[in-house]
């Protein structure tokens, strides 16, 4: 994370009723010596478990607690919304989180978030049984769908109660790095870089009409294309089977096997790598093809066939490979690893992916989180360590990995 991300900034720090409440104090607290102006804002309840004094304190700046503010002479909401490059709900109640899946606006928070122009985040706290209550869940897919407001937690632990659970809220620290990264998403910081991205499955052909292929949808490797389109870069998306419309501003090559998609990258990368500054590999490519597809049909009066398979490229790692023998550090390389198995397993099998493939960056899914779904539940694996299990939309995870492209890119 870039130490200045936050310096000159503008938060708004929307703080709503939950016992959690006095952990917003430490969040204006670390934005502040970061460099930030924090602009507090709390609800009534809210004031009921911290003190606006404390808060007013912390940020330098008077804590705004209605619509009606005499500090703004116009409308509080769009004035904050105007100031603010990122809103902030620390915590976020159950019942905040209902009124912003419906769309309400009738009071400053709600309203602010409507109105808001840069990222909006929430940071749920509240008891396990309400944030697995199916009114909270329901709330919070509606939400994910809308992509608006990007969720940060809750994590498993102990809550106010005493007892234990998933609603507990995210650490301050990782809100903090929640922020930078939403806010280091926002900035168009791709420009004059090309970003070449694969998506979808790959088909194997077994005979004209038929051929082995998998589940992937293609639309993680699409929504990284947009985004990196929407954040400047020029964008070479290789796509494999999938009916998805070509995102705005992006380079679409459509294929189908393993061999015609390790063409289709080799040709916008280049020989020496060199026509590319990263590549995203989000296509779930076959490991395998039929080895000898058979030129007519096969009929099932002729016996049951036998496939034999053959192995195909590792598309990645064979650039992988080049790379390290170029001994350059571009262009950046990400991988995916989609695997069975508990988030340690999934992990394990990430981690080892870093060396096998020879890349800078390989984002960890459970398949059964991923596939086929609006959203996704990712870790992104470095050299420099692992990254929490977060949860967003695909635009949101697809945000997410190209801060870390950036960042490396930036040197
Ligand atoms: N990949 C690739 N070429 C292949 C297979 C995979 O470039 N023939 C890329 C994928 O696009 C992904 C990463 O390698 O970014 C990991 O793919 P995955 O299927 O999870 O791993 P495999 O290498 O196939 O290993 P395994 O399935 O045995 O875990």
């Amino acid at each position: 994370m870039d130490p200045q991300t936050l310096s000159g900034r503008c938060v708004a720090l929307a703080v709503t009723g939950s016992i959690a409440a006095y952990k917003a104090v430490e969040v204006a607290r670390l934005c502040v010596k970061a460099g930030a102006t924090v602009v507090p804002l709390m609800t009534a309840s809210a004031q009921r478990f911290v003190g606006a004094v404390t808060l007013a304190g912390i940020t330098g700046q008077p804590v705004i607690t209605d619509m009606w503010d005499a500090a703004f002479p116009g409308e509080a909401h769009v004035a904050i919304a105007e100031r603010a490059d990122i809103l902030v709900l620390v915590p976020a109640t159950a019942d905040v989180l209902s009124r912003l899946a419906q769309g309400r606006a009738d009071d400053l928070i709600t309203a602010a978030v409507l109105c808001a122009r840069g990222p909006v985040l929430a940071v749920p706290a509240m008891h396990p049984r309400m944030w697995q209550h199916p009114a909270t869940q329901r709330n919070v897919e509606e939400l994910l769908r809308q992509g608006r407001v990007t969720l940060v937690g809750p994590v498993d632990g102990q809550v106010a109660s005493g007892e234990s659970g998933l609603g507990r809220m995210e650490a301050p620290s990782e809100i903090v790095r929640a922020i930078e990264r939403a806010l280091e998403s926002s900035v168009r910081d791709l420009c004059g870089r090309h970003v070449v991205v694969t998506a979808g499955p790959t088909h194997e052909p077994i005979d004209p009409v038929r051929y082995l292929g998998n589940r992937s949808s293609g639309r993680m490797g699409f929504a990284i294309a947009a985004r990196a389109a929407a954040r400047g870069a020029n964008v070479t998306l290789v796509a494999g089977p999938v009916a998805l419309p070509t995102p705005a501003g992006v380079t679409r090559v459509n294929v189908e096997t393993a061999r015609q998609m390790q063409r289709a990258v080799a040709e916008a990368m280049g020989d020496d790598l060199g026509k590319a500054d990263a590549l995203v590999m989000a296509a779930a490519v076959a490991d395998f093809c039929v080895a000898a597809p058979s030129a007519s049909k096969l009929k099932k009066g002729s016996g049951l066939p036998t496939l034999t398979l053959a192995a195909n490229p590792d598309i990645l790692a064979e650039i992988g490979r080049k790379r390290v023998a170029s001994l350059a550090s571009t262009p950046v390389l990400v991988g995916f690893a989609l695997e069975t198995g508990d988030d340690a397993a999934v992990l394990r099998q990430a981690i080892g992916k870093l060396d096998t493939k020879h890349v800078d960056l390989v984002v960890a899914n459970a398949a059964h989180e991923s596939l086929g779904h609006a959203t996704n539940r990712v870790s992104l694996v470095s050299r420099e360590g692992v990254g929490p299990f977060t949860r967003g939309t695909k635009e949101n995870v697809a945000d997410w990995i190209l801060a870390e492209v950036s960042k490396r890119l930036r040197g």
